[in-house]
């Protein structure tokens, strides 16, 4: 993937796709595979640099993982039980990667140094090393807060009954996957509902996991079994080319096999309340629901975001804000200080990118106001966030000029075939 790249200004959205397997439900395939015991087959699994990250970081760790062509992967499961060492990881861009890591190692008691790029070694970490901490792991942040950072094997973990303050699936991940080392029970207890793709795969593994009013109780030392198993394409992929279709001057898009979590569509609701053509299909339900999605070109209108849908679509505002540049009148984002927090300041880098193509945009700390307009073209700077890269490059099919976008390598973290897909649809993107 070039670093530079050209959006020409226009073009359609008009098609049938299928997007990459789901990130997230990726990581935790692979992870989840290699603490079963037995041979595990995924299907459609993403081959992004992300999941790859986790991919290199079990097979360091002595995993047998094969992966072949069509996306298939293959892993003979450890038992729960990764051979003692001292391990060097990199995670690259990942923090679902260093954050899951983080509570399955410091579970298994196993001493690593985990470290990735500029921009995951900036991300804050202390939010899963605190709980980790009081289960009884050693871990050393730099600088009390970022990678690069050490896990020290301790004594057998002690399970607890974890509040976060922040609306985090990673961190909820962390202290569920240290909880399957503990003896007992491990009770989290969510400040709202994040995405739950480590509950279900966990109880698709066979794992001792309850979830009632709001708690979610995981029993320690489960036997996991092997699976086999496809995963759905993500949702937070086809976003892009949903809101493309709906801004384009002529769109109209079928998104087959796309996975339809609820705790993931909190943009559907949010682009329905401004007015757009959106009809989702559920197809199956095994351990994920999976479906269509029909979606047609049209107008739009701005809209305050309801805080409440703001974990289900944490991943999507970067082309939340795209579609409400698009929009007539004024769109308002308050509560969401975790974009601050992602691959980077998304508040900060799409505020940017819009006011240099001439949209009207203010700043908050925990969100932006953006009236919709013109869009101009010109030159913007992804910073290297993969999903800023995406949305601006959506921006073209409404914008005047060309647009450059800047810093866009790290497309190929979670969407590799993006600029193929899109090409395909009718945008002039290289
Ligand atoms: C993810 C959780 C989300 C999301 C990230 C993937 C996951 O982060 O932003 O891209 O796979 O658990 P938080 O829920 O930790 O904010």
């Amino acid at each position: 993937m070039k670093n530079e790249l050209v959006a020409k200004s226009g073009g359609r959205v008009i098609g049938e796709v299928e997007v990459p397997g789901d990130k997230s439900i990726s990581h935790r395939a692979i992870i989840f595979g290699s603490l079963a015991s037995g041979k595990s087959i995924i299907e459609n699994c993403l081959m992004g640099d992300d999941v790859l990250a986790t991919i290199r970081a079990f097979k360091d760790m002595g995993i047998e993982i094969n992966v072949s062509s069509e996306n298939l992967v293959s892993i003979n499961g450890c038992n729960m039980s990764i051979r003692q060492g001292k391990y060097q990881l990199d995670l690259g861009n990942s923090g679902t990667s260093i954050r899951l890591l983080m509570g399955l190692l410091t579970g298994m008691g196993i001493n690593a140094l985990l470290t990735g790029d500029d921009s995951l070694r900036r991300r804050p970490m202390k939010r899963v090393s605190d709980p980790l901490a009081k289960m009884g792991a050693k871990i050393k942040l730099t600088n009390h807060e970022y990678a690069p950072l050490e896990l020290f094997g301790s004594e057998l973990l002690k399970p607890i009954k974890f509040e976060p303050k922040v609306a985090s699936a990673q961190v909820k991940s962390a202290v569920l996957l240290a909880g399957l080392f503990c003896d007992g029970e491990t009770v989290v207890k969510e400040i709202s509902q994040t995405r739950d793709h480590t509950e279900r795969m966990l109880a698709l593994f066979g794992g001792d996991i309850k979830v009632q009013g709001g708690h979610i109780f995981v029993t320690g030392k489960p036997t996991l079994k092997a699976q086999k198993l496809t995963v759905p394409g993500d949702f937070s992929s086809a976003a892009f080319l949903l809101v493309g279709a709906i801004i384009a001057d002529q769109g109209e898009l079928l998104i087959k096999n796309v996975g339809l979590n609820p705790t993931r569509l909190g943009l559907i609701e949010m682009l329905k309340k401004m007015g757009a053509n959106i009809h989702v299909n559920l197809i199956s339900n095994e351990f994920e629901p999976v479906g269509d999605i029909r979606v047609r070109n049209g107008d739009l209108n701005g809209i305050t975001v309801d805080p409440s849908l703001i974990p289900a679509a944490i991943d999507e505002f970067p082309i939340f804000f795209i579609a409400a540049a698009c929009a007539e009148g004024v769109t308002v984002l308050r509560g969401a200080n975790e974009l601050r927090h992602k691959e980077s300041d998304r508040l900060a880098v799409m505020g940017e990118g819009l006011s240099r193509m001439g949209i009207k945009v203010k700043r908050f700390d925990d969100g932006i106001e953006i009236q919709g307009g013109a869009i101009s073209g010109g030159s913007v700077n992804a910073r290297g966030d993969h999903r800023c890269a995406m949305s601006f490059i959506i921006a073209s099919l409404k914008a005047k000029r060309s647009i450059k976008i800047l810093n866009t390598k790290e497309i190929t973290t979670s969407f590799p075939n993006f600029l193929e897909i899109i090409n395909s649809l009718g945008l002039s993107v290289n």
